[in-house]
């Protein structure tokens, strides 16, 4: 068993957050043992002072229990709605061949020719397929046609010219815009994403486009909506649902009889169960009696909800300023990882769960060539005061509660030479952080892989444990 090994390499394995100047923090599921085994097997792998080219960069572990545990509570919890799940979000093919395979015929949700290249691939039927994206280019649709993937989303006037032009037989989706302010006063929080900015036609304008519709002799077959992505207020569920209803019988005074209601994303492994519970109430109130008479297949597009809690990345410490080298006075950390390769998440206000931070092979000869300073290069575990100078009240109580630790405040950054690669610009975290060293950051399953790019010469592929396949 390695985990107790992790556990005792570990500065400080679990940094618990509370109160520091962070929005939304939402790291709550916990890595698995075997998860932590897998970190544990390849950190001490490693040694930084002879290892191969890139073989300090970051690595996955994927967790495929977790995704058979979430797919198992959607089952439970929203009988009546059929996933198709968001291939954007993780395009990983290992799980794309898991989800494809599963008894619960899951449905996917593929935003271009790109994907839907990929999911066909994998023997899906194209009516388990919907394109949900809007705006689609004209090349892309041909594709559809040709593939025979019928069920697309629009909201605009010149997409239904397209889609007369180059498929006429697609079944179009309307995707309506949501309404953040029906929701949310203006300190409530909404989505992480608020996808409406760019995508969803205005209620108020439904009625003329699907009358367009009609005159081009589209075959309209239902609605969409997405109450954004990473949603924590679920009202918006129960609104946009009773709106879906308003434009269900807007639908029917133009002659279209909606048999597809899809409720879209922003499902949360952290607030699952509040939204499941919103859901179901909406739906019985205002779909009750289609559903009741079978008139409706309600469908949903979760992409985080999935892939989020799966997936841990490990990346190293490539760099380490101290903090007497520092005007800010922080100890800057430069990790293998940054914004442009697989912590994107770092852009997006508490889309980053706090990493835990894990000792790795350290360089022989570091320690005597450091200036004496508070830090630490051997065990770790220390009981030291932390800094607290510049912290309001409220900071100042979240770091006391970690104190006992040893911590001392930092600034983490990528490995690019851009200023704007800062993975985060002020944590506390454990003494002594070194070269050599790992951060574990869990639940960064979405929006992260199929970020990558190659900016600075930066690796885009990276090494991948699959655990409980
Ligand atoms: C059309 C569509 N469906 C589903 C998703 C996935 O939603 P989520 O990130 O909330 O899981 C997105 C995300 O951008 C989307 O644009």
């Amino acid at each position: 068993m390695m985990s107790p090994q992790i556990l005792e390499n570990t500065l400080y394995y679990e940094t618990k957050l509370k109160g520091w100047p962070w929005p939304g923090l939402s790291s709550i599921s916990s890595t698995s043992a075997a998860t932590d085994d897998a970190i544990a097997k390849h950190i001490q792998s490693i040694d930084p002072e002879e290892c191969d080219l890139y073989s300090e960069d970051g690595f996955w572990v994927a967790d495929f229990g977790i995704v058979r545990n979430q797919l198992e509570i959607w089952r439970r919890k929203l009988p009546r709605v059929k996933m198709f799940y968001a291939v954007k979000t993780n395009p990983d093919p290992k799980l794309l061949k898991y989800l494809s395979s599963h008894p619960s015929k899951i449905g996917f949700d593929c935003a271009s020719h790109g994907e839907l290249a990929d999911i066909l691939s994998l023997s899906v039927s194209p009516d388990n397929i919907i394109y949900a994206n809007p705006c689609k280019a004209p090349s892309h649709i041909r594709y559809a046609s040709k593939v025979n993937v019928k069920k697309m989303t629009f909201d605009n006037l010149t997409e239904l010219y397209k889609i007369k032009t180059h498929f006429p037989e697609a079944e179009c989706i309307l995707r309506f815009k949501v309404s953040k302010s029906a929701v949310c006063d203006d300190d409530s929080v909404g989505a992480m994403y608020e996808l409406s900015k760019k995508y969803g036609v205005t209620i108020d304008y439904s009625q003329e486009l699907l009358l367009h519709a009609k005159v081009l002799g589209l075959n309209v077959t239902g609605l969409a909506f997405h109450v954004g992505s990473g949603q924590w207020n679920v009202r918006s569920y129960t609104h946009h649902i009773e709106e879906a209803r308003k434009i269900w019988e807007i639908a029917r005074d133009v002659g279209y009889t909606f048999t597809v209601l899809d409720i879209g994303g922003g499902f949360m492994y952290s607030n699952f169960e509040e939204a499941a519970d919103a859901v179901n109430t909406a739906l019985d109130k205002e779909f009750g009696d289609l559903i009741g008479r079978g008139e409706v297949e309600i469908i949903a597009e979760p992409g985080r909800y999935v892939s989020a809690p799966a997936f841990t990345l490990t990346t190293s410490v490539i760099a380490v300023r101290d903090e007497k080298e520092e005007q800010s006075g922080k100890r800057m950390v430069y990790l293998a990882d940054g914004i442009y390769s697989n912590i994107n998440a770092a852009i997006w206000p508490g889309e980053l769960t706090f990493p835990t931070v894990v000792k790795g092979r350290r360089m022989a000869g570091l320690k005597s060539t450091l200036p004496t300073s508070s830090a630490s290069s051997d065990s770790g575990i220390e009981v030291d005061e932390v800094e607290k100078e510049g912290l309001d009240e409220e900071e100042e109580e979240g770091v006391a509660t970690l104190v006992k630790g040893g911590l001392q405040e930092y600034s983490i950054w990528g490995p690019t030479c851009d200023c704007m690669d800062v993975v985060l610009e002020s944590a506390p975290l454990p003494r002594g952080i070194e070269v050599g060293d790992w951060f574990v950051f869990k639940d960064l399953g979405a929006y992260s892989t199929c970020m990558r790019t190659g900016f600075n010469g930066l690796s885009t592929t990276h090494k991948m444990y699959y655990i409980n396949e």
